[in-house]
């Protein structure tokens, strides 16, 4: 079985794939740190992360670098996001995203385009959402819980400019599958969004 789950920055969709793997067993791939590596390989370079061809070269990054904790901090989401818009970008991180998919006894993948493009055929498809303050909100009490200070308004402004930059670019926009399940956990914590969504993936499949 596998399993796609989708949706912006800070949604909770990472905990509910994480959830979800655990609960079937699965392995889990988050796609996002793979565009968090590519970002985080063309800084190292000194190169332009809105250069298709500096961060293409950057594709080419050490898996050591996935283990590397600065690939979480919210600048490098920025950078990542950058990278995220180029197809040559996409294009080299592809195979790797669906031969994870196409595992023998099934996957959990998070990310923006896995229920669209990645594995299109994936038996289950979510698309976790949450507004805008809600996801800033919880932002920043992960961030001030690693004594991180960051005023509330700047993590809004940089949720919107990443949403944006997501939803808006040519090649795998963030986007819900027609075939998707699209669930809002603006008013939920993270227990009860994971309720929310094994009763629609167990409801779905009996
Ligand atoms: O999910 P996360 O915030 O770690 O992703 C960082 C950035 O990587 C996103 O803002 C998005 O631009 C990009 N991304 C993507 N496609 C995916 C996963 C992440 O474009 N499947």
């Amino acid at each position: 079985m596998i399993i796609a789950v989708d949706g912006p920055t800070a949604s909770g969709k990472g905990t509910i794939a994480v959830q979800l793997a655990r609960h079937f067993g699965l392995p889990h791939l988050d796609t996002g740190l793979l565009y968090r590596a590519v970002g985080r390989q063309v800084w190292l370079n000194g190169g332009d992360p809105d250069n298709e061809t500096d961060a293409l070269a950057a594709c080419a990054f050490d898996d050591a670098l996935l283990d590397d904790p600065e690939l979480r901090t919210e600048a490098n989401g920025g950078l990542a996001s950058r990278v995220s818009v180029h197809p040559a970008v996409r294009e080299a991180l592809l195979e790797r995203q669906r031969a994870f998919a196409n595992q023998p006894g099934g996957a959990v993948l998070d990310g923006r385009d896995i229920g669209t493009v990645i594995a299109p055929e994936a038996e289950v498809k979510l698309f976790i959402t949450a507004s805008v303050q809600e996801r800033a909100r919880r932002r920043w009490l992960e961030m001030t819980g690693r004594e991180i200070e960051i005023p509330l308004a700047e993590i809004e402004a940089d949720i919107v400019k990443r949403d944006a930059r997501d939803i808006n670019r040519k090649d795998a926009p963030l986007k819900a599958a027609p075939d998707a399940m699209v669930i809002d956990t603006t008013s939920f914590d993270k227990d009860q969004a994971f309720e929310l969504v094994l009763e629609a993936v167990e409801q779905a499949f009996g």
